[in-house]
């Protein structure tokens, strides 16, 4: 029986995630839960699961997690970033699962990795900011690195069985989000930005799915677990959804991952490993001959700047992942406010990138410093309008 701790239990790749444990019960067990301010749903999954230990964002979360639980069903409830360690550092934790959103993630999957335990990330802002770092150390505890983001899932899979010598490059596919196909984005509303045509997911990433912002942290992200350099990790827009990353290797073979559009597969692969879990009934099959074609396109590098941008912060490298991860944070969570327009995103973004003197980023405090300035710099370009 394998223990998971859960980071983010109370999102859509957390919720996802306790779907698979429940149909795995000779299998996988929930330990340890982190949240951040949804009581209403942890204090379901406590009461369905029965873990021994929880974290939520605030003290007055804690409350009134509590306050919903009867006593016989209480676990220890810890609070705030300290807590959230906690729940990665649960002895009975064989594998942790990080799915918090955001930089916030860093620590607690920072010390999953130095427990050096099976560790299962879908949380990719902390490897954008702090990709070296998380790489090394998984190096040095030996801890097992397992992509939940559906791509890098199925690079992983594609790599298994064959020498990282012998790639030649990586396919990222991506869907095309919301606006592939529309011409205007100068009047972008949220609602439409919200509206992911093949995934539902938390809305950060969704924002982030449509101005190719997502694909841009996961070029950075694939860079630090695959150590691939950027110039041989392409994208390919692939409207399906079908094929969800590939490896061409030297010798012109190219190896991918097909699946449901459905994040238990790769979740269930991530927990699961080295062993496949068995598809729960309620998840349909692939069905190739319904979806009949596969299509495949170019992305457009000047209808969506954050891609471009993505690709700049590697190449700048040190602390500038960092700082385009930070600035974009603000820039979504002041769109999804109704702060900014949609096209302004990017250029947020671009602004405090350019600002940002770069430095080296070799270790944890340079990295927090470089997040911490982007956040104060890209809220006072807001403030600015
Ligand atoms: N959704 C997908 O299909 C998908 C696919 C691939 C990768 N990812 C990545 O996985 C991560 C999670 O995505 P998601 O879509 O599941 O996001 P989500 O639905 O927004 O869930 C985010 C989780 O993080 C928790 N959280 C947020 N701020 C917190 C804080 N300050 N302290 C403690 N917990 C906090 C939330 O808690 P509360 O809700 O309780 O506040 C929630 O449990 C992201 O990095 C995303 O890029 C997601």
């Amino acid at each position: 029986m394998k223990g998971v701790a859960i980071l983010g239990s109370t999102g859509s790749v957390g919720a996802s995630a306790l779907e698979v444990v429940e149909g795995a019960p000779d299998r996988l067990r929930a330990v340890a839960l982190a949240a951040g301010r949804n009581v209403e749903r942890l204090a379901a999954q406590v009461l369905r699961h029965r873990p021994v230990l929880c974290s939520v964002e605030r003290e007055e979360d804690r409350a009134a997690l509590l306050a919903r639980l009867p006593a016989e069903a209480r676990p220890e409830v810890l609070v705030g970033e300290a807590g959230a360690v906690a729940v990665a550092s649960h002895p009975e934790a064989s594998a942790v699962l990080c799915a918090m959103v955001g930089a916030v993630g860093l620590r607690p999957t920072l010390r999953a990795i130095e427990r050096g335990v099976h560790v299962a990330i879908a949380n990719k802002e902390p490897l954008v900011l702090a990709g070296r770092l998380c790489t090394e150390r998984a190096r040095q505890s030996g801890a097992t690195v397992l992509p939940v983001d559906s791509e890098h899932n199925a690079i992983f899979q594609s790599l298994r069985g064959h020498r990282s010598a012998d790639v030649h490059r990586i396919w990222l596919t991506r869907s095309g989000g919301p606006f592939r196909t529309v011409a205007d984005l100068d009047s972008v509303t949220l609602e439409q930005a919200l509206h992911h045509p093949t995934w539902a997911m938390g809305k950060k990433i969704t924002v982030d799915s449509s101005t190719l912002m997502n694909k841009g942290l996961e070029v950075i992200e694939a860079r630090w677990l695959f150590d691939v350099p950027a110039e041989r990790i392409q994208i390919l827009i692939h409207p399906e959804s079908v094929v969800h990353s590939m490896v061409e290797y030297i010798d012109g073979s190219v190896v991918a991952q097909l699946g449901p559009t459905d994040m238990r597969v790769p979740i269930s692969y991530a927990l699961g490993f080295p062993e496949r879990l068995a598809r729960p009934a309620s998840m349909a099959r692939l069905d190739l001959l319904r979806i009949a074609r596969l299509n495949f396109e170019s992305p457009s590098f000047e209808r969506f700047p954050c891609l471009g941008l993505a690709y700049r912060a590697l190449e700048l490298g040190g602390t500038a992942p960092a700082v385009l991860n930070a600035a974009n944070e603000v820039a979504v969570a002041a769109f999804l406010d109704a702060r900014i327009r949609y096209r302004q995103i990017p250029a947020l973004i671009a602004r405090v990138l350019e600002a940002h003197p770069v430095q080296p980023g070799e270790d944890l405090e340079q990295l927090l410093e470089a997040d911490r300035w982007a956040r104060e710099r890209a809220t006072s370009e807001l403030g600015r309008g």
